[in-house]
């Protein structure tokens, strides 16, 4: 049953009109997911026009080449990192690009599926690893990382209370060791009420502990990096954001960006879906939007 789970695209009209400027360019979709973003790209391409995607998951890769058969030669899917880009450019011979997309984080599926461990909402391993053959788990920072480094980690994701949380992991790992997300998430509803907060106190635990498994911030601005070198003038990098360190990222990296030349702004501000989106995919909620062009 491949198509299971559904993933809602997140500011899908928005991101599509900014990120094609030429129906007959080849477009990357560094997190092509289920697809829903390449379909849309897809429906404004000219007969020259066409589609590389990546997904670092193989169980995505699979899901989105089932969903955009139809396209046949217009779209490919590789298994790899979107940090590694340019090794995969090579040997597909790409040296031009007209556009790339970053839809960032997970998708639906990944939340929704208990053996991923990404959910505080459903019993799981503790894992989490976007592609399963990455040596580092959930449970390998739980069980095993320094106090230290547990609360550093928790502390940079916006956990103001970083040290109460990471002094109570190590004080219970040390009488057994954590196994599952629900053994965690109400670890951390014991020490943080839910009248504390207005989302799940463990949510910024789950997301630092996501971060780390998958690098994700050393990805996006290997990423970004990467894909500027490959963009012809005119061409736009397009990223959705979910979270504000996230954004900061990309905030700060375009912005550097434009002070060096060569780059403008395409969004002056955040693209922010609108209530109607939020309300249709609650998802959307904290996504953000920022696009660039290459000027020369
Ligand atoms: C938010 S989903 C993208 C959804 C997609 N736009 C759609 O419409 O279905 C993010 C996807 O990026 C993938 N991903 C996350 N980090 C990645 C990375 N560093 N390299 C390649 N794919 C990655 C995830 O496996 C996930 O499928």
């Amino acid at each position: 049953m491949i198509n299971e789970y559904r993933h809602e695209p997140v500011l899908l009209e928005e991101t599509v009109d900014l990120l094609v400027t030429d129906p007959g360019g080849l477009y990357i979709d560094a997190t092509i997911g289920m697809g829903g973003h390449s379909r849309k790209i897809l429906s404004k391409l000219d007969r020259h026009g066409k589609i590389l995607g990546f997904d670092w998951d193989p169980e995505m890769v699979n899901i989105s080449k089932n969903n955009l058969t139809e396209f046949g030669e217009k779209v490919k899917v590789i298994g790899s990192n979107f940090s590694n880009m340019d090794e995969v450019f090579k040997r597909e011979g790409i040296i031009n690009i007209s556009g790339i997309i970053f839809d960032l984080g997970v998708s639906s599926l990944h939340f929704d599926k208990p053996q991923r461990g990404f959910s505080f909402k459903h019993e799981g391993p503790l894992d989490m690893r976007i592609n399963p053959a990455n040596p580092i788990t959930a449970h390998t920072i739980i069980n095993k990382w320094p106090y230290e480094q547990i609360e550093h980690l928790i502390r940079i994701c916006g956990e103001k209370y970083s040290h109460k949380i990471a002094k109570a992991i190590v004080e219970r790992r040390e009488k057994k060791e954590f196994e599952t997300t629900t053994e965690l998430r109400n670890l951390v509803e014991e020490i943080l009420p839910k009248t504390m907060r207005k989302s799940n106190p463990a949510t910024k635990t789950f997301l630092a502990l996501r971060v780390a498994v998958n690098y994700e911030f050393d990805n996006l601005t290997k990423g970004i990096q990467k894909a500027c070198q490959f963009l012809i003038p005119g061409g736009r990098i397009a990223i959705i954001t979910f979270h504000s360190l996230e954004d900061r990222i990309v905030k700060e990296t375009f912005a550097f960006m434009v002070r060096m030349g060569g780059w403008k702004n395409v969004t002056k501000k955040p693209v922010i879906p609108a209530q109607e989106e939020i309300e249709r995919n609650n998802r959307a909620r904290s996504a953000k939007l920022r696009v660039v062009e290459r000027t020369k």
